[in-house]
């Protein structure tokens, strides 16, 4: 078990690389735990809320079973069931949640909403994604990278895609402490601010880490152990969706891109939801938004489910360890 000395955790650039590290292995610890029926309940009578603006599926199930898992009593408020931006500002909803809970996770729009219920709730504040950071997913995405590689530091790991939303930031800090070989490949009207870039710059000198940011996808893909994109346009943007099907129509995910890393081994990873094919309301509008050809989400190489799975064992050590 760990415990680290601060009860937030809003966005990976508070965290060091050990930090980050011994979360990632105390999640595959409490994976291995449950598997075997040795898991301790360590939040046994806390109680959780988890304040949603924004849908969510892996991040609200994992959030629920790690809270069951501990012993905790996770309380879904969802952005209709409470007066929260209606009729009472965020730093007394803050206020309120933090007399009655434990702990709070938080998925919404803007991340100064988050900060927010951190300076006011007087309780410990996870974030479950805003339009800048998603930082619990990194973990998820990076205890799968351990999983199948056996180390984090010195993968190459090359991201394809919109370059500036909430992934693409949280995944290049991730990288930049802890050390990867990091590519956003992408149109450089989708390429992260010049300001995050220097900020992981200088990451990336006490890590060893690489950051590369480029238009070209032969150069940006060469020798990847890991391909990972996430959808053209993120929640809250959907009136974006025809201009990002121009823009990144060129760098959607296909054998014949995963072929151009010249690694055989490569995995396929995607935070997800994802449009692979033409069976959701979404694509069935758009056509040609699929991000992802079905034949790389659905092979061998595809790692999906293993990463979604991780956002259980990741959220449950982030909850425990920051309790
Ligand atoms: N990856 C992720 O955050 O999924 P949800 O939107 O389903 O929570
Ligand atoms: N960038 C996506 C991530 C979803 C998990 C979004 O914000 O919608």
């Amino acid at each position: 078990m760990i415990k680290l000395d601060r009860k937030d955790f809003l966005t990976l650039k508070d965290f060091t690389k050990q930090e980050i590290e011994d979360l990632i292995d105390y999640s595959i610890e409490l994976k291995e735990q449950k598997s075997a029926g040795e898991l301790k309940q360590k939040l046994k009578n806390k109680n959780i809320a988890l304040l949603f603006e924004k849908s969510s599926t892996r991040t609200r199930c994992a959030f629920v079973t790690a809270a069951f898992n501990e012993g905790a009593n996770p309380e879904f408020l969802g952005k209709n069931d409470i007066q929260f931006g209606k009729k009472e500002t965020t730093k007394d909803t803050a206020r309120v949640l933090g007399r009655m809970f434990d702990g709070i996770g938080f998925r919404g729009f803007k991340h100064e909403t988050v900060e927010t219920l951190a300076e006011y709730s007087g309780v410990p504040v996870w974030n479950g994604l805003t339009e800048k950071f998603h930082p619990t997913q990194i973990l998820a995405d990076f205890m799968t990278v351990k999983e199948n590689f056996g180390k984090i530091a010195g993968t190459k790991f090359a991201y394809v895609g919109d370059g500036r939303n909430n992934m693409a930031n949280s995944l290049m800090i991730g990288a930049a402490k802890v050390g990867m070989d990091f590519r956003i490949i992408a149109p450089e009207s989708l390429f992260p601010s010049q300001e995050l870039v220097s900020l992981c710059e200088q990451y990336a000198t006490q890590s060893g880490a690489s950051i590369t940011l480029t238009e070209n996808i032969e150069q940006g893909v060469k020798g990847a152990d890991v391909i990972y994109t996430d959808v053209w346009a993120s929640m809250g943007e959907e009136a974006k969706i025809p201009e990002r099907i121009k823009l990144l129509k060129p760098y959607k995910i296909t054998r014949e891109m995963l072929a151009l890393t010249g690694n055989p081994d490569v995995i396929f990873m995607h935070c997800l939801p994802s449009f692979h094919n033409l069976e959701t309301e979404v694509s069935k509008k758009y056509s040609e938004i699929c991000e992802v050809e079905e034949e790389v989400f659905e092979s061998e190489n595809s790692k999906v489910f293993d990463e979604a799975e991780n956002r259980l064992w990741t959220i449950e050590a982030v909850m425990v360890a920051t309790s």
